[in-house]
């Protein structure tokens, strides 16, 4: 399958910082082999929509809505990315279920409103380091999976999923290869037990991936890409990660 590589931005960027970050990736289009999207905040997504009309990089957003409109002061809603060309939306990141208490069955909800939408939610699953450290890496993963299956039904075979485990988020810490290999392994045996098409779903690794230790993750037979925070706001980084993806 053809990888796929993102960049979270997080809450980073300004109007200038964005358009030049966008415009050196772009002058390296022609010679990639993955599919390339980056995730902005949601204040920006006007402007990149506008930057991004026409090349390769597609849109995301970094959260949505459960709530489909109304009363909500401060959400942004599916439609609405919709409305600025959002192709892919992430939901469930370790930061918003640490941060904001989102719970396994909001993330559930969050994909189920992006799918309506026709946004492609990029699921992130991911174990603490105490959890890790109990043995209970596993468990954790899948009972966040379980819950976006459960709610998803036969559709889950269209998400992506991303394992980031917590520990390694912005930490310089990675997963090594094999460990990351194993989770992946584990997620898509539940993804495959839940749907025909599981084959299908992209299975993204994020967790202080970079232009160092990319190619070894990407050669991993269930890591089909990138979701990438902190290198992905340098060009030269970036650039490089995507040159490993084919
Ligand atoms: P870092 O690449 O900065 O560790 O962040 C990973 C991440 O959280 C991507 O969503």
């Amino acid at each position: 399958m053809k990888k796929l590589m993102v960049g979270n931005w997080k809450m980073n960027g300004s109007l200038d910082a964005n358009a030049s970050l966008i415009g050196a990736l772009q002058q390296d289009a022609s010679t990639w082999h993955c599919d390339v999207a980056v995730c902005a905040p949601s204040v920006y997504l006007a402007q990149l929509h506008t930057l991004l009309a026409g090349g390769r990089i597609a849109l995301g957003a970094q959260d949505l809505s459960a709530h489909e409109g109304g009363a909500y002061t401060g959400e942004v809603s599916a439609a609405m990315l919709k409305d600025f060309g959002v192709r892919y939306c992430i939901v469930g990141h370790s930061e918003r279920r640490q941060y904001h208490q989102e719970s396994d069955a909001d993330v559930a909800v969050k994909a189920q409103r992006a799918l309506a939408a026709g946004i492609t939610p990029i699921v992130c699953v991911g174990e603490t380091l105490a959890q890790r450290e109990a043995g209970q890496t596993e468990e954790a993963v899948k009972r966040q999976l379980a819950a976006v299956v459960h709610t998803n039904g036969h559709c889950i075979s269209e998400i992506v999923l991303a394992y980031e485990p917590v520990w390694a988020i912005g930490t310089g810490k990675t997963a090594t290869p094999e460990e990351a290999q194993h989770v992946h392994h584990v997620l898509r045996a539940q993804l495959q037990a839940a749907s025909q098409h599981a084959d299908r779903v992209h299975i993204l690794y994020g967790g202080s991936m970079n232009a160092a230790n990319a190619a070894s993750l990407l050669a991993q037979p269930d890591i089909d890409g990138g979701l990438i925070g902190g290198a992905a706001l340098q060009a030269s980084a970036f650039l490089s990660m995507i040159a490993a993806a084919h």
